[in-house]
Protein backbone atom coordinates (compact mmCIF):
# COMPACT_ATOMS: atom_id res chain seq x y z
CA UNK A 1 0.00 0.00 0.00
CA UNK A 2 1.82 2.99 -1.12
CA UNK A 3 0.39 6.40 1.25
CA UNK A 4 -0.01 9.63 -0.95
CA UNK A 5 1.05 13.16 0.37
CA UNK A 6 -1.96 15.39 0.74
CA UNK A 7 -2.17 19.05 2.55
CA UNK A 8 -6.29 19.92 3.20
CA UNK A 9 -7.64 23.29 3.57
CA UNK A 10 -9.00 26.36 2.06
CA UNK A 11 -5.93 28.43 1.18
CA UNK A 12 -3.38 25.85 1.13
CA UNK A 13 -2.50 26.92 -2.56
CA UNK A 14 -0.53 29.90 -1.04
CA UNK A 15 1.86 27.64 0.59
CA UNK A 16 3.15 25.98 -2.66
CA UNK A 17 5.87 28.80 -3.24
CA UNK A 18 7.61 27.96 -0.05
CA UNK A 19 6.66 24.14 -0.97
CA UNK A 20 8.43 24.28 -3.90
CA UNK A 21 11.60 26.54 -2.22
CA UNK A 22 11.83 23.94 0.62
CA UNK A 23 12.16 20.74 -2.00
CA UNK A 24 15.07 23.17 -3.21
CA UNK A 25 13.71 23.94 -7.09
CA UNK A 26 14.30 26.70 -8.47
CA UNK A 27 13.51 26.83 -11.79
CA UNK A 28 9.77 25.61 -12.03
CA UNK A 29 7.43 24.12 -15.19
CA UNK A 30 3.42 25.40 -13.88
CA UNK A 31 1.16 23.32 -16.15
CA UNK A 32 -2.47 24.61 -16.80
CA UNK A 33 -4.95 24.96 -19.18
CA UNK A 34 -6.74 27.75 -20.27
CA UNK A 35 -9.73 28.14 -18.38
CA UNK A 36 -8.04 27.39 -15.44
CA UNK A 37 -5.57 29.79 -16.43
CA UNK A 38 -7.55 32.31 -15.53
CA UNK A 39 -8.71 31.49 -12.64
CA UNK A 40 -7.87 32.71 -8.91
CA UNK A 41 -6.23 29.36 -8.39
CA UNK A 42 -3.64 29.97 -10.67
CA UNK A 43 -3.27 33.62 -9.28
CA UNK A 44 -2.71 32.26 -6.36
CA UNK A 45 -0.14 30.10 -7.37
CA UNK A 46 2.04 33.00 -9.45
CA UNK A 47 1.80 35.17 -6.52
CA UNK A 48 2.86 31.95 -3.83
CA UNK A 49 5.83 31.74 -6.72
CA UNK A 50 6.79 35.45 -7.18
CA UNK A 51 7.14 35.91 -3.52
CA UNK A 52 9.66 33.25 -2.99
CA UNK A 53 11.85 34.58 -6.22
CA UNK A 54 11.37 30.93 -7.95
CA UNK A 55 11.94 31.03 -11.82
CA UNK A 56 8.98 29.94 -13.97
CA UNK A 57 7.24 29.39 -16.56
CA UNK A 58 3.84 28.38 -17.67
CA UNK A 59 2.23 26.26 -19.76
CA UNK A 60 -0.79 26.32 -20.63
CA UNK A 61 -2.16 24.48 -23.09
CA UNK A 62 -2.80 21.59 -22.21
CA UNK A 63 -6.03 19.69 -23.67
CA UNK A 64 -9.18 18.79 -21.84
CA UNK A 65 -9.00 15.05 -21.88
CA UNK A 66 -5.22 14.79 -23.15
CA UNK A 67 -4.84 13.23 -26.36
CA UNK A 68 -1.08 11.32 -27.28
CA UNK A 69 -0.26 14.76 -29.62
CA UNK A 70 -1.36 16.95 -26.98
CA UNK A 71 0.84 14.97 -24.30
CA UNK A 72 3.59 15.31 -27.05
CA UNK A 73 3.41 18.70 -27.73
CA UNK A 74 3.78 19.37 -23.55
CA UNK A 75 6.67 16.75 -22.99
CA UNK A 76 8.43 19.21 -26.01
CA UNK A 77 7.87 22.40 -23.99
CA UNK A 78 8.77 20.48 -20.89
CA UNK A 79 12.14 19.36 -22.52
CA UNK A 80 13.06 22.78 -23.69
CA UNK A 81 12.79 25.08 -20.62
CA UNK A 82 14.45 21.81 -18.70
CA UNK A 83 12.77 22.06 -15.31
CA UNK A 84 14.00 21.15 -12.09
CA UNK A 85 10.56 20.77 -11.10
CA UNK A 86 6.58 20.50 -12.13
CA UNK A 87 3.38 22.61 -10.59
CA UNK A 88 -0.05 21.13 -12.17
CA UNK A 89 -2.99 23.62 -11.50
CA UNK A 90 -6.29 21.65 -12.65
CA UNK A 91 -8.25 18.68 -13.67
CA UNK A 92 -7.36 14.99 -13.97
CA UNK A 93 -6.39 16.71 -17.77
CA UNK A 94 -3.71 18.64 -15.96
CA UNK A 95 -2.51 16.63 -13.48
CA UNK A 96 -2.11 13.94 -15.65
CA UNK A 97 -0.27 15.89 -18.79
CA UNK A 98 2.38 17.15 -16.32
CA UNK A 99 3.07 13.51 -15.36
CA UNK A 100 3.82 12.64 -18.47
CA UNK A 101 5.67 15.99 -19.10
CA UNK A 102 7.77 14.65 -16.06
CA UNK A 103 8.22 11.47 -17.20
CA UNK A 104 9.64 11.56 -20.42
CA UNK A 105 11.77 14.51 -19.38
CA UNK A 106 13.57 12.44 -17.33
CA UNK A 107 13.69 9.84 -19.37
CA UNK A 108 14.38 12.14 -22.69
CA UNK A 109 15.59 9.02 -24.96
CA UNK A 110 12.62 7.07 -24.53
CA UNK A 111 9.94 6.05 -26.83
CA UNK A 112 6.55 7.21 -25.99
CA UNK A 113 5.16 3.94 -26.20
CA UNK A 114 7.97 2.53 -23.77
CA UNK A 115 6.38 3.05 -20.81
CA UNK A 116 2.91 3.14 -21.79
CA UNK A 117 0.37 -0.22 -20.57
CA UNK A 118 0.83 -3.43 -22.29
CA UNK A 119 -0.56 -4.54 -24.56
CA UNK A 120 -0.76 -0.83 -26.41
CA UNK A 121 2.65 -0.04 -25.24
CA UNK A 122 5.75 -1.80 -23.72
CA UNK A 123 4.80 -1.21 -20.21
CA UNK A 124 8.28 -0.81 -18.66
CA UNK A 125 8.90 -0.02 -15.31
CA UNK A 126 9.58 3.04 -14.48
CA UNK A 127 13.68 2.49 -13.01
CA UNK A 128 14.32 5.71 -11.28
CA UNK A 129 13.05 8.34 -9.51
CA UNK A 130 11.49 11.95 -11.49
CA UNK A 131 11.45 15.47 -10.08
CA UNK A 132 8.97 16.66 -7.50
CA UNK A 133 5.62 17.16 -8.96
CA UNK A 134 3.30 19.59 -6.68
CA UNK A 135 -0.63 18.50 -7.72
CA UNK A 136 -2.96 21.04 -7.18
CA UNK A 137 -6.21 19.79 -7.57
CA UNK A 138 -9.17 22.26 -9.06
CA UNK A 139 -11.98 19.70 -9.60
CA UNK A 140 -13.38 17.34 -7.21
CA UNK A 141 -13.02 14.10 -9.55
CA UNK A 142 -9.96 12.05 -10.30
CA UNK A 143 -7.74 11.66 -7.58
CA UNK A 144 -4.92 12.00 -10.05
CA UNK A 145 -3.02 13.74 -7.03
CA UNK A 146 -2.69 10.95 -5.40
CA UNK A 147 -1.86 8.49 -7.64
CA UNK A 148 0.44 7.41 -10.11
CA UNK A 149 -1.72 6.65 -12.69
CA UNK A 150 -2.38 9.09 -16.49
CA UNK A 151 -4.54 8.57 -19.08
CA UNK A 152 -4.60 9.88 -22.37
CA UNK A 153 -6.39 8.77 -25.83
CA UNK A 154 -4.38 6.77 -27.99
CA UNK A 155 -5.92 7.92 -31.12
CA UNK A 156 -4.73 5.07 -33.14
CA UNK A 157 -6.61 2.52 -31.38
CA UNK A 158 -9.32 4.70 -30.63
CA UNK A 159 -9.29 4.32 -26.87
CA UNK A 160 -7.85 5.87 -24.16
CA UNK A 161 -4.59 4.36 -22.23
CA UNK A 162 -2.40 5.45 -19.91
CA UNK A 163 1.35 4.69 -17.83
CA UNK A 164 0.60 3.48 -14.18
CA UNK A 165 3.19 3.35 -12.22
CA UNK A 166 4.21 4.84 -8.43
CA UNK A 167 6.92 6.97 -9.45
CA UNK A 168 4.70 8.77 -11.17
CA UNK A 169 2.70 9.92 -7.93
CA UNK A 170 3.06 13.54 -7.05
CA UNK A 171 5.54 14.58 -4.35
CA UNK A 172 2.27 16.39 -2.64
CA UNK A 173 -0.85 17.04 -3.25
CA UNK A 174 -2.35 20.55 -2.40
CA UNK A 175 -5.93 20.16 -1.63
CA UNK A 176 -8.13 23.62 -1.35
CA UNK A 177 -11.29 23.96 -1.64
CA UNK A 178 -11.46 27.47 -2.40
CA UNK A 179 -10.22 26.06 -5.98
CA UNK A 180 -13.18 24.15 -6.97
CA UNK A 181 -15.68 26.75 -6.14
CA UNK A 182 -15.34 28.16 -10.03
CA UNK A 183 -16.17 24.74 -11.25
CA UNK A 184 -19.65 24.68 -13.48
CA UNK A 185 -21.80 22.70 -12.21
CA UNK A 186 -21.45 19.77 -15.42
CA UNK A 187 -18.09 19.94 -14.69
CA UNK A 188 -18.60 19.61 -10.40
CA UNK A 189 -21.48 16.28 -11.87
CA UNK A 190 -19.15 14.50 -14.27
CA UNK A 191 -15.94 14.43 -12.22
CA UNK A 192 -18.05 13.99 -8.98
CA UNK A 193 -19.35 10.47 -10.88
CA UNK A 194 -15.69 9.64 -11.51
CA UNK A 195 -15.13 9.74 -7.76
CA UNK A 196 -18.40 7.53 -7.21
CA UNK A 197 -16.99 5.16 -9.99
CA UNK A 198 -13.82 4.98 -8.47
CA UNK A 199 -14.69 4.55 -4.80
CA UNK A 200 -17.45 1.79 -6.15
CA UNK A 201 -15.20 0.08 -8.45
CA UNK A 202 -11.82 -0.55 -5.99
CA UNK A 203 -14.50 -1.39 -3.31
CA UNK A 204 -15.60 -4.13 -5.13
CA UNK A 205 -12.43 -5.18 -7.34
CA UNK A 206 -10.83 -8.58 -7.12
CA UNK A 207 -8.72 -9.19 -3.63
CA UNK A 208 -5.24 -8.27 -3.60
CA UNK A 209 -4.86 -12.27 -2.95
CA UNK A 210 -6.73 -12.99 -5.72
CA UNK A 211 -4.67 -11.19 -8.36
CA UNK A 212 -2.82 -12.62 -10.95
CA UNK A 213 -0.32 -13.25 -12.47
CA UNK A 214 2.06 -13.12 -9.59
CA UNK A 215 4.80 -10.54 -10.78
CA UNK A 216 8.46 -12.46 -9.60
CA UNK A 217 9.98 -9.18 -8.77
CA UNK A 218 8.36 -6.23 -6.86
CA UNK A 219 9.19 -4.00 -9.60
CA UNK A 220 6.93 -5.52 -11.46
CA UNK A 221 4.08 -5.39 -9.24
CA UNK A 222 1.31 -2.83 -10.51
CA UNK A 223 0.19 0.08 -9.07
CA UNK A 224 -3.19 -1.71 -8.84
CA UNK A 225 -3.26 -4.23 -6.22
CA UNK A 226 -6.59 -5.36 -5.83
CA UNK A 227 -8.71 -4.28 -3.36
CA UNK A 228 -7.21 -4.89 0.46
CA UNK A 229 -8.15 -3.69 3.94
CA UNK A 230 -6.49 -0.06 3.95
CA UNK A 231 -8.15 0.72 0.40
CA UNK A 232 -11.60 -0.79 1.60
CA UNK A 233 -11.77 2.24 4.07
CA UNK A 234 -10.69 4.83 1.76
CA UNK A 235 -12.95 3.54 -0.74
CA UNK A 236 -16.21 3.18 1.34
CA UNK A 237 -15.98 6.21 3.22
CA UNK A 238 -15.67 7.98 -0.57
CA UNK A 239 -18.50 6.43 -1.65
CA UNK A 240 -20.67 7.75 1.82
CA UNK A 241 -19.54 10.87 1.25
CA UNK A 242 -20.20 11.32 -2.46
CA UNK A 243 -24.01 10.05 -2.11
CA UNK A 244 -24.14 12.95 0.39
CA UNK A 245 -22.82 15.32 -0.84
CA UNK A 246 -22.48 14.70 -4.66
CA UNK A 247 -26.08 15.97 -5.39
CA UNK A 248 -25.85 19.17 -2.90
CA UNK A 249 -22.90 20.17 -4.80
CA UNK A 250 -24.29 20.06 -7.83
CA UNK A 251 -27.66 21.57 -7.39
CA UNK A 252 -26.06 24.57 -5.25
CA UNK A 253 -23.10 26.20 -6.37
CA UNK A 254 -23.11 28.24 -3.08
CA UNK A 255 -23.12 24.81 -1.16
CA UNK A 256 -19.24 25.16 -0.24
CA UNK A 257 -19.39 22.54 2.41
CA UNK A 258 -20.56 19.78 0.11
CA UNK A 259 -17.80 21.21 -2.67
CA UNK A 260 -15.08 20.50 0.10
CA UNK A 261 -16.30 17.35 1.07
CA UNK A 262 -16.33 16.50 -2.48
CA UNK A 263 -12.93 17.53 -2.81
CA UNK A 264 -11.97 15.25 -0.06
CA UNK A 265 -14.13 12.27 -1.05
CA UNK A 266 -12.11 12.17 -4.58
CA UNK A 267 -8.52 12.23 -2.52
CA UNK A 268 -9.86 9.47 -0.44
CA UNK A 269 -11.11 7.80 -3.46
CA UNK A 270 -7.98 8.33 -5.36
CA UNK A 271 -5.91 6.38 -2.61
CA UNK A 272 -8.40 3.97 -2.63
CA UNK A 273 -8.63 3.05 -6.26
CA UNK A 274 -4.53 4.23 -6.67
CA UNK A 275 -4.02 1.18 -4.81
CA UNK A 276 -7.06 -1.38 -5.28
CA UNK A 277 -7.63 -0.18 -9.20
CA UNK A 278 -10.29 -0.08 -10.86
CA UNK A 279 -12.18 -2.31 -13.46
CA UNK A 280 -15.41 -2.27 -15.68
CA UNK A 281 -16.89 0.82 -16.01
CA UNK A 282 -13.21 2.36 -16.60
CA UNK A 283 -11.86 -1.00 -18.84
CA UNK A 284 -15.19 0.16 -20.66
CA UNK A 285 -15.25 4.22 -20.61
CA UNK A 286 -11.71 4.31 -22.45
CA UNK A 287 -13.33 3.21 -25.59
CA UNK A 288 -16.28 5.22 -24.74
CA UNK A 289 -14.33 8.28 -24.79
CA UNK A 290 -12.25 7.67 -28.04
CA UNK A 291 -14.97 6.19 -30.14
CA UNK A 292 -17.13 9.10 -29.08
CA UNK A 293 -19.51 9.72 -32.45
CA UNK A 294 -20.03 13.97 -31.80
CA UNK A 295 -21.73 13.81 -28.20
CA UNK A 296 -20.59 17.69 -26.95
CA UNK A 297 -21.43 18.05 -23.22
CA UNK A 298 -23.60 20.62 -22.19
CA UNK A 299 -21.78 23.12 -19.32
CA UNK A 300 -18.43 21.89 -21.42
CA UNK A 301 -17.32 24.98 -23.46
CA UNK A 302 -15.19 23.02 -25.66
CA UNK A 303 -14.68 23.89 -29.49
CA UNK A 304 -14.47 19.65 -29.81
CA UNK A 305 -16.71 16.92 -28.89
CA UNK A 306 -16.30 15.30 -25.74
CA UNK A 307 -17.88 12.82 -23.52
CA UNK A 308 -16.59 14.12 -20.00
CA UNK A 309 -14.98 10.63 -18.14
CA UNK A 310 -17.16 11.20 -15.43
CA UNK A 311 -20.22 10.97 -18.11
CA UNK A 312 -18.43 7.78 -19.87
CA UNK A 313 -18.18 5.63 -16.51
CA UNK A 314 -21.17 6.15 -15.19
CA UNK A 315 -22.75 5.56 -17.99
CA UNK A 316 -22.35 1.65 -17.92
CA UNK A 317 -21.99 1.63 -13.90
CA UNK A 318 -26.05 0.18 -13.98
CA UNK A 319 -25.20 -2.17 -16.26
CA UNK A 320 -21.99 -3.41 -14.51
CA UNK A 321 -22.49 -3.86 -10.91
CA UNK A 322 -25.72 -5.96 -11.93
CA UNK A 323 -22.97 -8.16 -13.91
CA UNK A 324 -20.24 -8.34 -10.77
CA UNK A 325 -23.30 -8.60 -7.96
CA UNK A 326 -22.59 -12.36 -7.64
CA UNK A 327 -18.74 -12.12 -7.42
CA UNK A 328 -19.64 -10.20 -3.94
CA UNK A 329 -23.07 -9.99 -2.79
CA UNK A 330 -21.88 -8.83 0.66
CA UNK A 331 -20.26 -6.00 -0.64
CA UNK A 332 -22.95 -5.04 -3.12
CA UNK A 333 -25.54 -4.88 -0.33
CA UNK A 334 -23.08 -2.62 1.70
CA UNK A 335 -22.56 -0.36 -0.93
CA UNK A 336 -26.18 -0.25 -2.03
CA UNK A 337 -26.84 0.32 1.40
CA UNK A 338 -24.57 3.72 1.27
CA UNK A 339 -26.96 4.85 -1.06
CA UNK A 340 -29.77 4.27 1.44
CA UNK A 341 -31.09 1.57 0.59
CA UNK A 342 -33.03 -0.80 3.48
CA UNK A 343 -31.05 -4.20 2.58
CA UNK A 344 -32.35 -5.98 5.43
CA UNK A 345 -34.23 -8.80 3.76
CA UNK A 346 -32.45 -8.51 0.28
CA UNK A 347 -31.45 -12.00 -0.69
CA UNK A 348 -28.26 -12.18 -1.92
CA UNK A 349 -28.58 -13.18 -4.88
CA UNK A 350 -30.61 -9.62 -5.26
CA UNK A 351 -27.69 -7.80 -4.86
CA UNK A 352 -26.61 -6.68 -8.11
CA UNK A 353 -29.64 -6.25 -8.99
CA UNK A 354 -30.55 -3.61 -5.95
CA UNK A 355 -27.59 -1.67 -6.30
CA UNK A 356 -28.10 -0.96 -10.20
CA UNK A 357 -31.21 0.38 -9.57
CA UNK A 358 -30.28 2.22 -6.82
CA UNK A 359 -27.77 3.44 -8.95
CA UNK A 360 -29.57 4.50 -12.03
CA UNK A 361 -32.24 6.54 -9.28
CA UNK A 362 -29.07 8.24 -8.32
CA UNK A 363 -28.29 9.44 -11.63
CA UNK A 364 -31.64 10.18 -12.79
CA UNK A 365 -31.54 12.32 -9.81
CA UNK A 366 -28.73 13.91 -10.57
CA UNK A 367 -29.88 15.23 -13.63
CA UNK A 368 -28.23 16.01 -16.84
CA UNK A 369 -26.77 12.51 -17.44
CA UNK A 370 -27.44 10.17 -20.36
CA UNK A 371 -30.00 7.75 -20.04
CA UNK A 372 -27.46 4.91 -21.57
CA UNK A 373 -24.94 5.06 -24.85
CA UNK A 374 -27.47 5.79 -27.07
CA UNK A 375 -28.46 9.99 -25.85
CA UNK A 376 -24.57 9.87 -26.40
CA UNK A 377 -25.19 9.09 -30.03
CA UNK A 378 -23.89 5.03 -29.90
CA UNK A 379 -25.97 2.26 -31.96
CA UNK A 380 -26.10 -1.12 -31.55
CA UNK A 381 -23.60 -1.60 -34.74
CA UNK A 382 -20.93 0.47 -32.70
CA UNK A 383 -20.70 -2.66 -29.90
CA UNK A 384 -18.24 -4.55 -31.69
CA UNK A 385 -15.98 -1.82 -32.07
CA UNK A 386 -16.56 -0.64 -28.04
CA UNK A 387 -15.63 -4.57 -27.49
CA UNK A 388 -12.06 -4.29 -29.10
CA UNK A 389 -11.24 -0.91 -27.61
CA UNK A 390 -12.27 -2.80 -23.94
CA UNK A 391 -10.74 -5.60 -24.60
CA UNK A 392 -6.80 -4.50 -24.62
CA UNK A 393 -7.27 -2.61 -21.11
CA UNK A 394 -5.42 -5.45 -19.30
CA UNK A 395 -4.56 -3.52 -16.43
CA UNK A 396 -8.16 -2.62 -15.32
CA UNK A 397 -10.11 -5.66 -16.91
CA UNK A 398 -7.32 -8.76 -14.87
CA UNK A 399 -9.38 -6.38 -11.87
CA UNK A 400 -12.72 -7.23 -12.92
CA UNK A 401 -14.69 -9.93 -10.72
CA UNK A 402 -17.11 -11.74 -12.46
CA UNK A 403 -15.50 -11.98 -16.12
CA UNK A 404 -13.98 -14.78 -17.64
CA UNK A 405 -10.36 -14.54 -18.33
CA UNK A 406 -9.12 -17.77 -19.64
CA UNK A 407 -11.10 -17.33 -22.87
CA UNK A 408 -11.09 -14.03 -25.43
CA UNK A 409 -14.75 -15.53 -27.00
CA UNK A 410 -16.09 -16.00 -23.42
CA UNK A 411 -14.60 -12.38 -22.53
CA UNK A 412 -15.95 -10.72 -25.31
CA UNK A 413 -19.37 -11.88 -25.62
CA UNK A 414 -20.24 -10.73 -21.82
CA UNK A 415 -18.19 -7.25 -22.70
CA UNK A 416 -20.91 -7.25 -25.51
CA UNK A 417 -23.41 -7.66 -23.10
CA UNK A 418 -22.84 -5.44 -20.96
CA UNK A 419 -22.57 -2.80 -23.63
CA UNK A 420 -25.83 -3.88 -25.03
CA UNK A 421 -27.48 -3.58 -21.19
CA UNK A 422 -25.82 -0.02 -21.11
CA UNK A 423 -27.11 1.21 -24.67
CA UNK A 424 -30.63 2.31 -22.69
CA UNK A 425 -31.47 2.63 -19.31
N1 LIG B 1 -4.85 9.94 -13.18
C1 LIG B 1 -5.90 9.32 -12.76
O1 LIG B 1 -5.81 8.51 -11.86
C2 LIG B 1 -7.20 9.60 -13.44
C3 LIG B 1 -8.37 9.09 -12.88
C4 LIG B 1 -9.57 9.39 -13.50
C5 LIG B 1 -9.60 10.19 -14.62
N2 LIG B 1 -8.46 10.66 -15.18
C6 LIG B 1 -8.45 11.53 -16.38
O2 LIG B 1 -8.66 12.87 -15.98
C7 LIG B 1 -9.33 13.60 -17.04
C8 LIG B 1 -10.57 14.28 -16.50
O3 LIG B 1 -10.22 15.18 -15.48
P1 LIG B 1 -11.30 16.06 -14.67
O4 LIG B 1 -12.57 15.33 -14.61
O5 LIG B 1 -10.64 16.46 -13.41
O6 LIG B 1 -11.57 17.32 -15.59
P2 LIG B 1 -10.65 18.12 -16.62
O7 LIG B 1 -9.28 18.36 -16.10
O8 LIG B 1 -10.76 17.45 -17.94
O9 LIG B 1 -11.42 19.52 -16.68
C9 LIG B 1 -12.75 19.59 -17.15
C10 LIG B 1 -13.12 21.03 -17.53
O10 LIG B 1 -13.28 21.81 -16.36
C11 LIG B 1 -12.45 22.99 -16.40
N3 LIG B 1 -12.08 23.27 -15.01
C12 LIG B 1 -11.27 22.54 -14.21
N4 LIG B 1 -11.27 23.06 -12.96
C13 LIG B 1 -12.07 24.13 -12.98
C14 LIG B 1 -12.47 25.10 -12.00
N5 LIG B 1 -12.07 25.00 -10.73
N6 LIG B 1 -13.29 26.08 -12.38
C15 LIG B 1 -13.76 26.17 -13.68
N7 LIG B 1 -13.43 25.29 -14.63
C16 LIG B 1 -12.60 24.29 -14.28
C17 LIG B 1 -11.32 22.61 -17.32
O11 LIG B 1 -10.71 23.74 -17.90
C18 LIG B 1 -12.04 21.74 -18.34
O12 LIG B 1 -12.67 22.54 -19.31
C19 LIG B 1 -9.65 12.58 -18.11
O13 LIG B 1 -8.69 12.64 -19.14
C20 LIG B 1 -9.56 11.25 -17.37
O14 LIG B 1 -9.28 10.16 -18.21
C21 LIG B 1 -7.28 10.39 -14.58
FE1 LIG C 1 -11.65 7.84 -13.37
Amino acid sequence: MAASSIRFGPGCTREVGMDVTNLGAKRVMVVTDATVDKLTAMAQVRQALDAEGVKYEVYNEVRVEPKDSSVLKAVAASKAFKPDAFVAVGGGSVIDTAKLMNLYTCFPEADFLDFVNAPLGKGLPVTKPLLPLIAVPTTAGTGSETTGTAIFDHVASRAKTGVAHRALKPTLGLCDPLNTRTMPSAVAASSGLDVLCHSLESWTAIPFHERVPRPTNPINRPAYQGANPISDIFSLQALRSTVKYLPRAVQDPDDHEAQSQMLLAATLAGVGFGNAGVHLCHGMSYPISGQNPGHRHEGYELDYPIIPHGVSVAVTAPAVFRFTGPSNPARHLAAAEAFGVDVSGVKEESAGEVLSEALKEFLAKLGGQPRGLKELGFREGDIDMLVEGTVPQRRVLMLAPSLEDGSDEVQREQLRGLFEEAMEY
